[in-house]
């Protein structure tokens, strides 16, 4: 787990984190696995890893989440970064989710904290999480078994998922905007826009745009190579650009936000269609139809 020593991070915060955590423990685990093995079982060969992603260390790691390393170290340094503690922030973008889903996705779902929680609060949901590090995926099926979830996972690219249109109700991303370039957070919101049944909801939790813009600092905390851009930006602009509806932005905490927005229902032909679509429950059941609006 070969870290790098020159952010705010490395040389202050890690030290007084690393106080808290038990590194043998972590250690003991990281060792207990094969990771290549277990990786295997949901590595998709055919996959290709863009230059954004494979090129760059992510929080000092070298190799960034294609270090099995990062996936034992995430969730005990998570725990201590998203103040006023990590379940309330995420909770933050569960509570913006409207109604009953039947199908959610979520995206680059990391070791699943967010997954199980949607999981949790949607028992009758089927629920997806979808992320380019096979060993993220191992952790967060790990952590799935351990809590009795039944959660499907999938090893993909949340810019192009393979998924057909219209296959789910509601579709988040959690930190995943603050790591990928602008264009492609862009290319993923038209990537939800298309999975989203009319009536579909996508949810986007992240670091708060306005706030980060102004507190210069913030941006050198982490190792993070596109946090600056990310800042730059309006993820309510990039919704409002791809054809989301009801974009809404809410602060949490000042130094979150969770930006919601809608997929419009269209006028007409719609009711006609629902009425010819039936409810099916596994996502191999879908046409190239997907499904109709969610019950909300
Ligand atoms: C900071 S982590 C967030 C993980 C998790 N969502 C959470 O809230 O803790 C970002 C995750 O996004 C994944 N990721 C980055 N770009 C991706 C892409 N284009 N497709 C799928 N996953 C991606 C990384 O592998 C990593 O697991």
């Amino acid at each position: 787990m070969a870290v790098r020593k020159d952010t705010i991070f490395e040389r202050f915060l890690s030290p007084i984190i690393r106080s808290f955590i038990d590194e043998k423990k972590l250690r003991e685990f990281y060792e207990s696995m094969d990771w290549e093995a277990e990786g295997d079982r949901f590595r998709r060969p055919d996959l290709s890893y863009p230059h954004y992603y494979s090129s760059q260390n992510f929080h000092g790691i070298e190799g960034g989440y294609l270090n099995p390393g990062a996936s034992v170290s995430y969730d005990p340094i998570t725990q201590y970064v998203l103040p006023p503690n990590e379940t309330w922030v995420r909770q933050g973008l569960i509570d913006s989710i409207k109604g009953t889903p039947r199908r959610i996705l979520d995206l680059g779902c990391g070791t699943g904290s967010t997954t199980l929680m949607l999981k949790q609060a949607f028992p009758q949901a089927q629920v997806t999480g979808l992320d380019f590090s096979p060993y993220m995926l191992v952790m967060a099926d790990h952590k799935a078994n351990k809590a009795g979830l039944d959660l499907q996972w999938r090893h993909g690219n949340a810019e192009e998922t393979g998924f057909p249109d219209a296959s789910f109700d509601v579709v988040t991303a959690s930190l995943l905007f603050h790591e990928t370039p602008p264009t492609v957070s862009k290319s993923i919101l038209q990537e939800c826009f298309r999975l989203l049944t009319p009536g579909g909801a996508v949810l986007i939790l992240d670091g708060n745009q306005k706030t980060i813009r102004q507190v210069e600092w913030l941006t050198e905390v982490f190792e993070e190579p596109y946090i600056k851009d990310y800042a730059a930006g309006s993820v309510d602009a990039w919704m409002g650009a791809v054809g989301f509806e009801a974009v809404q932005t809410k602060d949490l905490f000042l130094i979150h936000q969770v930006t919601h927005g809608m997929k419009p229902i269209p006028a007409e032909g719609y009711s006609a269609r629902v009425q010819q679509v039936p409810t099916s429950t596994t996502l191999d059941d879908f046409g190239s139809e997907g499904i109709p609006a969610p019950a909300f």
